[in-house]
């Protein structure tokens, strides 16, 4: 049978929808190769949320062509995801030894182009196709592999954004929002948590949208929890995703639940709400917040304000002292002066931000704040760039030295890669705990001391195992 490699770029759900794939060929009888020249398939999984991913995935492209052509001319070359999904045959009129451009709603259709390359009886396939029903075409998962997938495990529950911010494309590469029922996310909860997963993360492009498509009673009519839920109504109303949170916290044998990414305006009181109410809700929210200004969060067209950003971060952390909190900014959007780049910046002191990922903005082709006026230089977005992140990884080293001294208990994924006789695992509040273990920490969950840090790392001593 063929073997198969695939490289993936991008986002977690990137991550996902390669090891659903990746699940999907094993089914079907393939191997996973080692390396790109020992594969007779390679698949680049894409990303197009900036210009630097598409780039790295062509010129990764154009290589592996060059070797094919010497070393492996039967050798099938695949893009897929979302630049696949964005320009389609414009990749292979560009590189024409691409064999197959796999969009983001034809996953599962993998094993059966693959099958037919293989086999000679095509010689392209392009497939960017909307799909009805896609969102709930592909559930397999590889639990057997790595030890760090078979601990936690990540779980698609909706496709796509509505939100359209100007500045993303993501609404064109993964379409318009549609959700799986709660019923089948749930099913595949529990097979995963039946097969030793413990921790799960609930995966979307705005998961906080969840449901929102899907027909539901009418008291819990889909909305944004923060229309939902006033504060003061008496008995909170849940929107969708609460509801999903709830349906999934009820597995016995599931000790943690994440999720990722949700809208700072899908954070209703319901949601707060959530993360007191439900133990195995982990303390920790990514909250990307995107620029401190009013003036820029209008043009970015994000639906809240500064004030409403704030007022958010501050119910949390009422909710759920010691909640880890991150972002992501995007600095140099057009028309951003520095009056607004300073509001962004004393927000992040203001929030005091656990992480802040920071992206220098990039025009994307048909998104709305491409053709908008007074596109920043990029030495401005350079030069804004690092102040930021000279700020916010202060802020983040402080945070960390925090933890010095404090127990806490961590889930433990398997070794670290970069050193085996080292053990990793991850604090409920998200932050990677590095410790001297074994094979027998495993899977655990325990206790440990933190006595030092790294950067973005935490340095544990087993306090307390609980095996
Ligand atoms: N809600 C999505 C967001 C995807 S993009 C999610 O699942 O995470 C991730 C981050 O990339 C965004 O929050 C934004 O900060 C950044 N980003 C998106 N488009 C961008 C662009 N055109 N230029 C720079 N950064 C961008
Ligand atoms: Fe992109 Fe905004 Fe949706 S950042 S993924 S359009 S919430």
């Amino acid at each position: 049978m063929p073997s198969v490699f695939i490289k993936t770029y991008g986002c977690q759900m990137n991550e996902r929808d390669s090891e659903a794939v990746t699940a999907q060929l094993v089914a079907k009888g393939y191997s996973l190769a080692k390396s790109e020249s020992a594969a007779d398939v390679v698949l680049l999984n894409t990303c197009s949320v900036r210009d630097l991913a598409e780039q790295k995935a062509i010129n990764k492209m154009k290589n592996l062509v060059g070797t094919a052509k010497k070393d492996r001319p039967n050798q099938i070359l695949g893009y897929m995801g979302c630049m696949a999904q964005s320009r389609g045959q414009e990749l292979i009129e560009k590189l024409p030894d691409v064999d197959l451009v796999l969009g983001t709603q034809k996953f599962h259709r993998a094993a059966e182009y693959l099958d037919e390359l293989l086999a000679g009886k095509r010689e392209k396939i392009v497939d960017v196709e909307a799909e009805a029903k896609s969102e709930a075409t592909i559930r397999e998962h590889l639990l057997n592999g790595s030890a760090k997938t078979s601990v936690s495990a990540f779980v698609s529950i909706m496709q796509g954004c509505n939100q359209y911010c100007t500045f993303c494309i993501v609404p064109y590469t993964r379409g318009e929002e549609r959700s799986r029922t709660i019923d089948d996310i749930v099913a595949e909860c529990r097979e995963l948590v039946a097969r030793g997963v413990r921790e799960i993360t609930l995966l979307g492009q705005i998961v906080t949208s969840y449901g929102k498509q899907l027909p539901l009673t009418p008291s819990l009519s889909p909305s944004d929890g923060e229309r939902v839920a006033k504060p003061g109504e008496g008995q909170i109303k849940k929107m969708p995703f609460v509801q999903l949170l709830d349906a999934v916290h009820e597995i016995d044998g599931l000790e943690r639940i994440r999720f990722t990414s949700p809208h700072p305006k899908g954070y209703g009181d319901d949601l707060v709400e959530a993360y007191a109410r439900l133990p195995k809700l982990c303390e920790s929210a990514h909250l990307p917040v995107q620029s401190g200004s009013d003036r820029i969060l209008k043009l970015m067209h994000r639906g809240y304000t500064r004030e409403r950003f704030l007022a958010i971060v501050e119910k949390l952390r009422r909710a759920k002292p010691g909640i880890g909190i991150t972002t992501d900014i995007i600095v140099g959007f057009p028309g951003e002066t520095e009056e607004d780049f300073e509001l962004t910046l004393s927000l992040a002191r203001e929030v005091q931000f656990d992480n802040a990922y920071i992206f220098k903005y990039s025009q994307r082709r048909d998104t709305p704040a491409a053709d908008m006026p007074d596109q920043v230089p990029q030495a401005i977005r350079e030069e804004r760039n690092h102040r930021l992140l000279e700020l916010v990884n202060e802020i983040a080293a402080r945070k960390y030295d925090g933890f010095i001294g404090r127990q806490v208990e961590i889930l433990v994924e398997g070794p670290s890669k970069k050193n085996a006789a080292r053990y990793t695992g991850r604090t409920r509040c998200n932050r990677i705990v590095l410790f001297d273990g074994s094979a027998r920490h495993q899977g655990q969950l325990m206790d440990v001391k933190i006595e030092r840090t790294g950067s973005f790392t935490l340095y544990g001593d087993p306090a307390v195992v609980n095996l």
